[in-house]
């Protein structure tokens, strides 16, 4: 196993320390969280941690900041093969990374670009929000727009923490889909840090705590074609429609454990038939017409053939 180790800012402190009697640097709530999320869902052997602290004004770092990089680096820095940042790098550097930032603004200096390469790839961003805000709706504000960065990277496995002025460290995740179903962004509570203790199991604060579509509707198109797809019934009935169960076949059944797995309803259209365009105007219903018309949103029944 490699252990390799870039300490661009270990050093630098190092050297100020040499000037100054060091400080006694205290763990704070904020890091001690971090660094037990870190120890659960990181393995040493998993990829290279990166550790990025990010600042609005680049020029001006945030001492507490730094000094919160720097314990960071100690305690993982033995454990783990890290890279250190302190401006945007123009590629994601890692699999994993920890970001420092005391505003949105901060993180939102990031710039990737994903190439084919990076689509490959799953992120896992575990954030600090150093900064303490005064209040409740300013800290959602702010944990609000670093998510709608994090959906623009096409990144979801996020964990956001945060420390009150108490000590009491939140932990937040976001989800795309709100109960009503309009794909914002909306924040969820995961777990509570205090007195060094977590509320709830690692499951709870895990990076990839999986997709759910709370209950959202999902416009189903249709061809059908056995052993692929097949409907008990009259498929012409609405009511009958709505009783999933009388979709079946290869894809009808993958369809509904989808369904059951990522909780979305199944709204199952009238069956189509595979036409390649509205424009040759043959009375076909058009399963293909559908999906790109965006009357519906997934199309089973052998299609590729
Ligand atoms: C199927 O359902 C449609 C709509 O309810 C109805 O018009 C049609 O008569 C039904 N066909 C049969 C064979 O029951
Ligand atoms: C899509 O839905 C609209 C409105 O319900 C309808 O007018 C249109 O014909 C549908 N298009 C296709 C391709 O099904």
């Amino acid at each position: 196993m490699f252990h390799y180790l870039w300490l661009l800012m270990g050093l630098r402190s190092l050297a100020m320390g040499a000037l100054h009697p060091p400080q006694p640097e205290v763990m704070t709530p904020l890091v001690a969280a971090a660094l037990e999320i870190l120890a659960e869902q990181v393995s040493p052997s998993q990829s290279t941690l990166a550790v990025m602290d990010l600042t609005q004004d680049a020029e001006h770092r945030d001492d507490r900041q730094e000094q919160l990089m720097n314990i960071i680096l100690r305690s993982v820095g033995s454990e783990m093969a890290l890279r250190t940042f302190q401006k945007p790098p123009a590629e994601v550097p890692a699999s994993f990374v920890v970001f420092l930032v005391n505003s949105a603004e901060a993180f939102n200096t990031l710039g990737f670009h994903f190439t084919d390469f990076h689509s490959t790839r799953e992120f896992n961003f575990l954030i600090l929000l150093t900064r303490r805000m005064s209040s409740r709706a300013e800290r959602l504000e702010v944990l609000r727009d670093i998510s709608r960065t994090c959906v623009r990277f096409h990144t979801s496995n996020v964990i956001l923490i945060t420390e009150k002025r108490d000590g009491v460290v939140l932990v937040y995740a976001y989800s795309l889909l709100n109960m009503d179903c309009d794909l914002s962004v909306s924040l969820e509570l995961i777990d509570i840090y205090e007195n060094g203790l977590f509320r709830h199991g690692h499951e709870a604060r895990s990076f990839n705590r999986g997709l759910s579509l709370s209950g959202c509707p999902l416009q189903v198109s249709w061809y059908p074609l056995a052993p692929f797809v097949s409907f008990i019934g009259n498929s012409s009935d609405p009511e009958e429609r709505a009783q999933t169960w009388r979709l079946t076949g290869i894809d009808g059944e993958l369809i509904k454990l989808l369904a059951s797995i990522f909780h979305f309803r199944i709204l199952l259209e009238e069956p189509c038939d595979k036409c390649l365009s509205h424009d040759i105007k043959d009375d076909c219903s058009g399963c293909f017409d559908q999906v790109i018309f965006s009357n519906s949103s997934i199309l089973i029944g052998a299609m590729s053939g």
